[in-house]
Parts: structure tokens; C-alpha cells; sequence
């Protein structure tokens, strides 16, 4: 795992802008993973503004979230779709129909959905860099403590804790949905290359059991232990609890100069 620990949560958003936009430099039809919530937002802006005044051109690019919520028309402002167009799609050159989220409305039925959704990814080739956040309880995507590590994609109830996390999302009479439909671990795993962002306090807990804790699921996010190409971006707050944090920073200074002497 590569643990960058920056100065704070906009420098953590631009860092992962300069990663994504080094893939479509050198890869524009790349294939992306991506990931709603708040620590995404500001990487969306910085994307959106590259996109603005720096020619940063999404018009090759296909998506695939890591979830949607399960029962949830895409019109809806609360889904994961609404948040995707209204926070990246609708600001750059995306073509939408090249873009995917687990949806499930209606009456379809969620475990052919998520076969779908297997199958779509497979079809556009795999996901070349997956952009993700961190539950507070160790989650990534919608799958909670206690996922299968070799999940795939498929129906999680939430648990208290991450409804409670993102109630502030919702109004006080608005309904909160308790299912979603999200990649599997194993999903994830596929992925060619991991970005995950975590900015402030509330994250540092669950950011030290991903790295320096057991491979366990009762923290999904530690099964990225097992993946070859994983970046882990965070600021001063979210680093706190990390036991090794000088070492990180020392291997940061090492890399950053082996990229400026080989260019890797
Ligand atoms: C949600 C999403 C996750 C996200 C997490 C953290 O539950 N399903 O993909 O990583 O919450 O969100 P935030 O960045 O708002 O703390």
C-alpha cells in the first residue's frame, strides 16, 4: 500500500486530480471507478475545473460507480445518480450513456442486477483506477462490516452506524433507504489500480485498521491490504491514528524521487 499523508483535504483532492488526469493523458478511453459521498466532492471540483481551464477531456471515458441505493428511481435527488450528474457528469464532457451505476428500481430483481452489473464491467474491458472514499466503520462501497471478502455485486442492508453517519444527508422527513446495491470486495479487487481519499478525524480510526490492522472483514477496507496497486491519500487528521505515519512519509520522499530519476 503506497500512504500518502498530506497537508489537508485540498491537497488530497488535487493529488488525486493530477492521478486521474496522468491516466486520461496517456489513456482517454480509460475506465473508471467512482464513488459518491462527501470526500469525493472536492475532487470532483477539481476535475470539473481541469476539465474547464486545463482541456481535461472525459468524452472517451466510461464509469461504474461502486453503488447505488436499492428501490430509488435515478430521478430521485437523493440517488447516487442525481449525485453523480449534478456533482461531475453534467459539468464535464462525459458522455452519459457510457456511464453505470448498480440500478435497481422498480420491481427488478437485485440479483440479476448485480449480474449485470458484473457482466458490463467485464464487457468494457475492467476498471483501469477505482476512486473511492472510507466508512467510518471501515467501508468501502456499501459493503459493511462483516462482507464477504470475495464478494460481488449485490444487495448490503446498512448498518446503524453508516446510517447514522450519513442521516445529515437527509432532511428530517425524508426517507432514508437501508439497502443499496454495491461492487463486491471482490469487484473491487479486480480493479487495476485503487485510489482511496480520506480527509478529517471522524476517518482516522477506521483508516488505521485498513492499513496496519489484520485482513479482516469486519473491516472491508483492509482486504485492499491484498491488492498490488493501491494509493492511499489522506490528510494530517485522517493519518492520526496511523502507528507508522513517519515511516509513510519518509517512503513518500523516496518514491516521489525514484519518479523524478526512472519516471515510475
Ligand atoms: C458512503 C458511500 C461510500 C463512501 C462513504 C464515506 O456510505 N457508500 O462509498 O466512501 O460513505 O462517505 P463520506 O466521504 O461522505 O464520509
Amino acid at each position: 500500500m503506497e500512504v500518502v499523508i498530506l497537508k489537508n483535504a485540498e491537497c488530497v483532492a488535487s493529488t488525486a486530480a493530477d492521478l486521474v488526469a496522468e491516466l486520461l493523458n496517456n489513456r482517454p478511453s480509460a475506465v473508471l471507478g467512482l464513488a459518491t459521498g462527501s470526500t469525493q466532492l472536492a475532487l470532483y471540483r477539481q476535475l470539473v475545473n481541469r476539465h474547464l481551464n486545463a482541456g481535461l477531456s472525459f468524452s472517451q471515458v466510461s464509469s461504474f460507480n461502486l453503488d447505488e441505493y436499492l428501490g430509488v428511481a435515478p430521478d430521485n435527488p437523493q440517488s447516487y445518480r442525481s449525485y453523480m450528474n449534478r456533482e461531475f457528469f453534467d459539468r464535464i464532457d462525459i458522455d452519459k450513456r457510457n456511464t453505470f451505476l448498480p440500478l435497481c428500481a422498480g420491481n427488478e430483481n437485485p440479483h440479476l442486477v448485480g449480474l449485470r452489473y458484473e457482466q458490463e464491467i467485464l464487457n468494457a474491458g475492467g476498471i483501469d483506477l477505482q476512486l473511492m472514499g472510507i466508512g467510518g466503520n471501515g467501508h468501502i462501497g456499501f459493503n459493511e462490516p462483516s462482507s464477504s471478502l470475495r464478494s460481488r455485486t449485490r444487495v448490503k442492508t446498512l448498518t446503524k452506524q453508516t446510517l447514522k453517519d450519513n442521516s445529515r444527508l437527509f432532511s428530517k422527513h425524508e426517507f432514508q433507504p437501508k439497502l443499496a446495491v454495491t461492487m463486491g470486495i471482490a469487484t473491487i479487487m479486480d480493479a487495476d489500480r485503487i485510489l482511496l481519499l480520506a480527509t478529517g478525524g471522524s476517518k482516522a480510526e477506521a483508516v488505521a485498521r485498513m492499513v496496519e490492522g489484520p485482513v479482516s472483514a469486519m473491516c472491508p477496507a483492509s482486504a485492499l491490504q491484498l491488492h498490488e496497486r493501491v494509493t492511499i491519500l489522506l490528510d494530517e487528521d485522517a493519518a492520526a491514528q496511523l502507528r507508522n505515519r513517519d515511516y509513510y512519509r519518509w517512503t513518500y520522499q523516496q518514491n516521489e524521487s525514484l519518479k523524478d530519476r526512472f519516471g515510475v
